[in-house]
């Protein structure tokens, strides 16, 4: 297909589910495996700093496991910039994070940190890791990510999926659009995720501009009723058949 749009797999709540009791049920390793297996086209998981769902020997044994390209999502801190270095995943994805969240909540302020994460982009790109900053819709934290010479940006989709359907979601996705456009303009490789879910992902990639969607809780959920090949392979077809109409 022209201009297919990937998808990456995040696999960081069957790790969730494995946490709730401790030990090594369900695996995410084998979750990754399996989504591979279901049309996948790279895993992604999140480090986070207190180690919440995905763990160390988690990231370990994706990379050695692994046959697509897996994307580490991790905060800009030394502790994660050291791991990232030692397993160099295909790529990294940096997010902001707060311990308190439930989530990620809203984009990374690369505009306001340009000093502080301009070294971290350095660093991994050098290791000959591709660099994403997640961040908001906005043309301002695009201008700094690019300045801060990161090759690659995700777009955080979570306002446009929780607005209600109608205008307000309209107003968030005509947001998506813009800022895909612009990172095109300025050179940029652009993705998006967070949130998406069979009702909110075909406007999102019908965008032209956007290369890759990146989607874990959803089909972790769905999976429990359909199973994960089946919930990636509706998300597949829904994503292919988004584009093929624009
Ligand atoms: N992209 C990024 C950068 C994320 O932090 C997350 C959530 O970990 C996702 C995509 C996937 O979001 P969701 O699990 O809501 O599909």
């Amino acid at each position: 297909m022209a201009n297919r749009i990937r998808l990456g797999v995040n696999v960081d709540h069957v790790a969730t589910v494995r946490n709730a009791r401790g030990g090594i049920h369900p695996d995410p390793v084998r979750a990754a495996l399996m989504a591979a297996d279901a049309g996948a086209d790279g895993i992604t998981a999140h480090l986070r700093e207190d180690r919440r769902h995905i763990s160390d020997d988690d990231i370990a044994r994706l990379r050695t496991q692994l046959h697509v390209p897996l994307n580490l999502e991790m905060a800009a801190t030394p502790e994660m910039l050291e791991i990232a270095l030692r397993h160099r995943p295909h790529a990294v994805c940096l997010v902001p994070e707060k311990r308190a969240e439930k989530t990620t909540e809203g984009g990374l302020d690369v505009a306001g940190q340009h000093i502080n994460l301009t070294p971290f982009v350095r660093e991994l790109i050098g290791a000959g890791i591709r660099v994403s900053m997640f961040i908001e819709a906005d043309p301002r934290q695009l201008d700094a990510s690019r300045s801060a010479g990161a090759p690659v940006v995700e777009l955080h989709t979570g306002r446009y999926c929780e607005a209600a359907p109608g205008p307000e979601r309209i107003k968030y996705l005509d947001r998506l659009k813009t800022a895909a456009a612009h990172a095109a303009n300025i050179g940029l490789e652009c993705h998006a995720g967070h949130g998406l879910g069979y009702d909110t992902v075909g406007d999102v990639a019908a965008i032209s501009n956007l290369a890759e969607l990146n989607i874990g809780h959803f089909l972790v959920g769905e999976a429990i009723f359909v199973g994960f090949p089946a919930a990636i392979g509706r998300m597949r077809a829904l994503m292919d058949a988004a584009r093929a109409t624009h």
